[in-house]
């Protein structure tokens, strides 16, 4: 009977949100940005904001939470890992589960998962590691690090970090990449990489993720 119930309930608000013809803009990709945002934010409700400007730790999350409150974002705070050496396939598992609670919500707009994906996709167990931003800073590690992320799900690195250490005593300075601003404003190449310019000259498909 419950489950009748909620056929019923799921047909009548299928229904009601998909007229015969009302054109989704939002899910058009081909119209402007302007008009997809100013076509979804007419179809929101003030929850669905509030939702949609939330971003919580993965940490006692599930998909129903992400639908009954339309989160928008989560993140994995510092060692917010789903199981000890979590491999590729378990973070795919866990955040296709957290996208499906998203995309199962009357607007379906996806979830953005970020992550210090700080010296390569550094959380997940057997990505590539690469040297802490004292150590680094070209194109083809952002562009590495990028493709590993897209690879587990996640499209937001909060990378690079980009501050100016002065003071070596300070606990964190191994991820600056200078105490000269004017370095760190170089080194910042790696930015273009993580956005998903792939180097030139690069193999495409290029295997990073444990050579899978
Ligand atoms: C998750 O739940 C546990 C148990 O209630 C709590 O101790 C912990 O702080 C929660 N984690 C977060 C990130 O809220
Ligand atoms: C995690 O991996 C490390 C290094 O391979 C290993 O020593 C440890 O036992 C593993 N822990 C678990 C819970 O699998």
């Amino acid at each position: 009977m419950a489950i009748l119930v909620g056929i019923l309930i799921f047909l009548c608000v299928s229904i009601s949100s998909i007229q015969a013809n009302d054109v989704l803009v939002y899910k058009d990709p081909k119209q402007p940005v302007e008009a997809g945002v100013n076509d979804l934010l007419q179809r929101m409700t003030l929850p669905a904001k509030i939702g949609q400007m939330t971003q919580l730790d993965r940490e006692n999350i599930t998909g129903d939470i992400i639908k009954k409150y339309n989160i928008g974002s989560l993140l994995s705070g510092g060692g917010s890992v789903p199981r000890q050496n979590a491999s590729a396939k378990d973070w795919v598992i866990m955040i296709n589960e957290f996208q499906r609670g998203a995309m199962s919500t009357r607007l379906g707009i996806p979830l953005i998962y970020g992550i210090d994906a700080v010296h390569g996709h550094n959380n997940v167990y057997k990505a590539t590691l690469f040297p802490h931003n004292v150590g680094l800073g070209v194109t083809r590690i952002g562009a590495a690090t990028a493709l590993e992320c897209r690879a587990t799900g996640i499209q937001y690195a909060f990378a690079p970090c980009i501050a100016v250490c002065r003071d070596p005593r300070w606990g964190r300075c191994y991820e600056s990449y200078s105490e000269d601003h004017t370095i760190v404003q170089q080194m910042t190449e790696l930015v273009p990489g993580l956005q998903g310019d792939i180097p030139p000259g690069q193999q495409q498909g290029y295997p990073y993720l444990g050579g899978n």
